[in-house]
């Protein structure tokens, strides 16, 4: 098995394979629900991906992330933002730095599309490597705001936004 792992954008011939990564990836978890693979299939049809990409080692995809547009109004204004939900790895490939790539390489995506903000609603353990900090996201009234709600200027010279309020896309709201 190669070491390389490639990162790239996923296309419409990817579903399948990025739809079996999700399963398997989630399957692991005490998320409790399979559910993600139908949000990302949402968000695709509603047009609402702002940024999808896959990892692939050998040729076979091996990782997925993606970032959707969210409606967030900061201090007054809309900002252009994108929540990240969800990164999956393959669970035999875990723990080797794919999910470091994907949401890294993602983010740099954002950024080159103007995108001012990203928030997750995750481990807090594991996103503050790249930025993320509950104490932003806390700045925003949300129906996921707690502990496990995060959020990042992407721009990290940026000044924080004094507050607002952040929603996810409405694919998130049909979620079961
Ligand atoms: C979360 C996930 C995408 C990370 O990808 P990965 O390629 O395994 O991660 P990396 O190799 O880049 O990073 C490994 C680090 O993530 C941590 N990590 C992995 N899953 C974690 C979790 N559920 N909670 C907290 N930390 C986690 C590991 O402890 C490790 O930490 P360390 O670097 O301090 O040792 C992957 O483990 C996965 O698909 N998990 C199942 C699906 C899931 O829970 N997705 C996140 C919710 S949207």
């Amino acid at each position: 098995m190669s070491d390389k792992i490639g990162i790239r954008a996923a296309t419409a011939a990817d579903a399948e394979a990025v739809d079996t990564i999700i399963r398997a990836a989630f399957a692991g978890t005490d998320f409790g629900h399979q559910g993600e693979a139908e949000l990302v299939r949402m968000i695709g049809e509603d047009g609402d991906a702002l940024v999808s990409l896959v990892a692939e080692r050998d040729a076979a995809i091996v990782g997925h992330v993606l970032f959707s547009r969210m409606a967030v109004e900061a201090d007054g204004a809309r900002l252009a933002a994108a929540g990240l939900a969800p990164v999956s790895v393959a669970p035999a490939q875990q723990g080797q730095g794919i999910g470091d790539a994907l949401i890294r390489a993602g983010l740099a995506a954002l950024c080159e599309q103007g995108v001012a903000i990203s928030f997750v609603l995750g481990h807090e353990s594991y996103y503050p490597r790249f930025g993320y900090s509950p104490d932003l996201a806390a700045r925003f009234a949300s129906p996921f705001a707690g502990p496990h709600f995060m959020a990042m200027m992407l721009d990290s010279d940026a000044a924080w936004p004094l507050g607002g309020r952040a929603d996810y896309a409405p694919a998130f709201g049909r979620m079961g």
